[in-house]
């Protein structure tokens, strides 16, 4: 019986490779002004084993990932027992510097993402929508527009963008040529504005229910 259950193993084994794939996530490609279209596609459906890669080929992005009622906020200050996924900002020298993040799927959960500087236009993602919960992402959308983030303070917008304007954040191909290498540090002024701004959160929750 050993080498049936050997074969048995192995080829369990062999079907979770075979069927384990990458699921490409293309960030910033498409020059068109939308929002929608900055990550592409904005909604995709991955297994357990599977890898989402998000391919961040032009401008500066992040794809940060939040919980559906908080929808610019990273996920892990709204509940710490969260880690959930940040690429912080990724800047590819005005498309010269195309790289990739690669976001292990280890559950079945849904999960949302934004991009810090253009949240408050809609740039936002989902992974593994569930159709029976009734969250979608076009309401996900329409609450990152409607509660523009969570940087509704004055004090918190300037440093998030690192100088760069926040009302054209779906655009900032601009911002990442002259930073250069500096990619990290923006995403990390990013989050602090985002902790700083953390007692907006009831108010997103009491503005989901209008
Ligand atoms: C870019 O976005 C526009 C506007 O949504 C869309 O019509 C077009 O098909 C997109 N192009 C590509 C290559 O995805
Ligand atoms: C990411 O995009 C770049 C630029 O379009 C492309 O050359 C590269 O093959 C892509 N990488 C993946 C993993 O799709
Ligand atoms: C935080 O997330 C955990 C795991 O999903 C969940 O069980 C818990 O209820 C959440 N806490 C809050 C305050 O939402
Ligand atoms: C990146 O976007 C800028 C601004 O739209 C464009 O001028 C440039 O050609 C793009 N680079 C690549 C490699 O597509
Ligand atoms: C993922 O979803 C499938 C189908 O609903 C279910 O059979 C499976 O137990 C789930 N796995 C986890 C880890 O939740
Ligand atoms: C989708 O949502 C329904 C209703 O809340 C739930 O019963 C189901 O387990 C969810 N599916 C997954 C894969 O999380
Ligand atoms: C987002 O906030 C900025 C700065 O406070 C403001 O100028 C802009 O009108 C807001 N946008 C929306 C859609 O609320
Ligand atoms: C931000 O951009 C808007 C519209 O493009 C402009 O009116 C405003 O003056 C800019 N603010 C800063 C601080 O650059
Ligand atoms: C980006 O690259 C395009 C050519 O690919 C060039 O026309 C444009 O001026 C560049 N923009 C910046 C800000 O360097």
């Amino acid at each position: 019986m050993r080498p049936a259950a050997f074969l048995a193993a192995t080829l369990v084994a062999c079907t979770s490779l075979v069927s384990a794939k990458r699921v490409i996530i293309t960030v910033g490609a498409n020059k068109t002004a939308d929002p929608s279209q900055v990550f592409s596609p904005q909604s995709v459906q991955a297994n357990i084993g599977d890898t989402v890669t998000f391919n961040f080929t032009n401008g500066s992005y992040s794809a940060t990932q939040a919980d559906f009622a908080s929808p610019c906020i990273f996920i892990t200050k709204v509940n710490t027992t969260i880690p959930g996924f940040d690429t912080g900002t990724q800047a590819t020298n005005n498309g010269t510097a195309p790289h990739t993040y690669d976001v292990p799927i280890t559950d079945n959960s849904t999960k949302w993402y934004f991009d810090f500087n253009g949240c408050s236009k809609g740039v936002v993602g989902v992974i593994n929508v569930n159709d029976s919960t009734g969250q979608t992402l076009a309401g996900f959308t329409r609450n990152a527009i409607r509660l523009n983030g969570t940087a509704s303070s004055s004090s918190a917008r300037p440093s998030a963008t690192g100088g760069s304007n926040s009302s054209n954040g779906a655009g900032t191909s601009t911002t990442s040529s002259s930073s250069g290498g500096s990619s990290s540090s923006d995403g990390s002024v990013a989050r602090n504005a985002i902790l700083g701004t953390a007692a907006a959160l009831p108010l997103a929750v009491i503005a989901l229910m209008l």
